[in-house]
């Protein structure tokens, strides 16, 4: 077995050549989240892009989420990894040909360690690729399958999905299997999501399958409930944005005086995550100031549900064969299997 951290090579080289790789790597990636919270503040509605919720307040706040009562998304996604595992393998695994298991967002890879823990016992050869743009996470997820399946092959690829995925490719003719589990397509606007899907398409070669999680469309209480706790975890969640804003960018939002309000439209599927301000007030940000009127909202995220008539609609229209569906006891949760055409 082996495992190795790609990204982190090149980084360790530079830095001894220049001594400097990893300032110079941090202060880029502090400039982009500037940009980014600048741009997002001053469009219309204001928004805050959701993939900075994952500082390590939030990596804590979101395994929180997902073990509450109301958040029934992992449990059902849990359900179909380790109760319907044959049906995922029939879905992604072909004449036993060796193959890249692949999966985007790994996290600690605890739903997909039920899949590749049997595909290891079925005895099919393939090397397991876990990318995700937290090393710390990546390093977790290789201890921990290192003791729980030893005969893995492991490589993880630290970094943003398309270059990974570039990478992936580039080091391995195998065919390849994506994973991208969680619902995780659903934290994409609709058009991003059919961008994303085609994106992937035109990345991966005919007959590479990918296997999508989708939230299923369902009783609006159920939703609405799963994002709107009365702990108040969720809001604790959003808000934290504001406070890594004020820690990383010398910013003063005062987060007492910020509301998190969340949305169900059954109509469209979507359910949607703001932060109000309670009053008239001004942020400072770095050397700027915002204006905030009292009431005006920060639309921070939204998390689709789709009916399984939309998500074969996505795969035809995005350049895939709609393979299976595997979906969790309750039906309320469906991970598809989709060949490239
Ligand atoms: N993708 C999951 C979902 O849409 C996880 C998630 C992302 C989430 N952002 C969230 C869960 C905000 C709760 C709140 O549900």
């Amino acid at each position: 077995m082996y495992s190795l951290n790609l990204t982190n090579l090149p980084l360790m080289q530079s830095n001894q050549d220049t001594g400097s790789a990893c300032t110079e790597y941090g202060d880029m990636a502090t400039e982009k989240f500037r940009q980014e919270v600048f741009d997002g503040l001053a469009s219309t509605p204001r928004r805050l892009s959701s993939k900075y919720f994952y500082d390590e307040k939030g990596d804590r706040l979101f395994q929180q989420i997902m073990a509450m009562p109301e958040y029934y998304l992992t449990k059902c996604e849990l359900d179909i990894f380790s109760n319907k595992t044959p049906e995922l393998f029939k879905a992604i695994v072909q004449d036993d040909e060796p193959f890249d298991l692949i999966e985007l967002g790994a996290g600690d890879g605890m739903k997909s360690s039920y899949l590749i823990k049997y595909l290891q016992e079925e005895g099919v050869e393939f090397t397991y690729m876990p990318i995700d743009i937290s090393g710390s996470i990546l390093n977790v997820l290789n201890e921990k399958l290192r003791s729980d399946i030893p005969e893995v092959s492991i490589l993880s690829l630290e970094g943003e999905y398309f270059e990974m995925l570039g990478k992936a490719a580039s080091l391995s003719q195998r065919r390849k299997v994506v994973l991208f589990l969680g619902s995780n397509i659903g934290n994409m606007e609709l058009n991003e999501a059919f961008e994303f899907s085609m994106e992937l398409n035109k990345k991966l070669s005919t007959g590479d399958v990918i296997l999508i999680g989708f939230d299923l469309r369902k009783n609006p209480h159920t939703i609405l409930n799963a994002y709107n706790d009365k702990a108040g975890i969720t809001a604790a969640f959003n808000l934290n944005l504001l406070t890594r804003i004020n820690r990383e960018l010398d910013a003063d939002f005062d987060v007492e005086q910020f509301q998190h309000f969340q949305t169900y439209d059954p109509e469209s599927g979507a359910c949607r995550s703001y932060l109000i301000s309670l009053l008239n007030q001004n942020v400072r940000i770095g050397g700027e100031t915002i204006s905030f009127v009292k009431d005006e909202l920060i639309y921070m995220e939204v998390s689709q549900k789709f009916s399984k008539c939309e998500i074969k609609e996505m795969a035809q229209q995005t350049g895939f064969d709609f393979v299976g569906e595997i979906s969790d006891s309750k039906g309320w949760f469906l991970d598809a299997a989709w060949r490239v055409i």
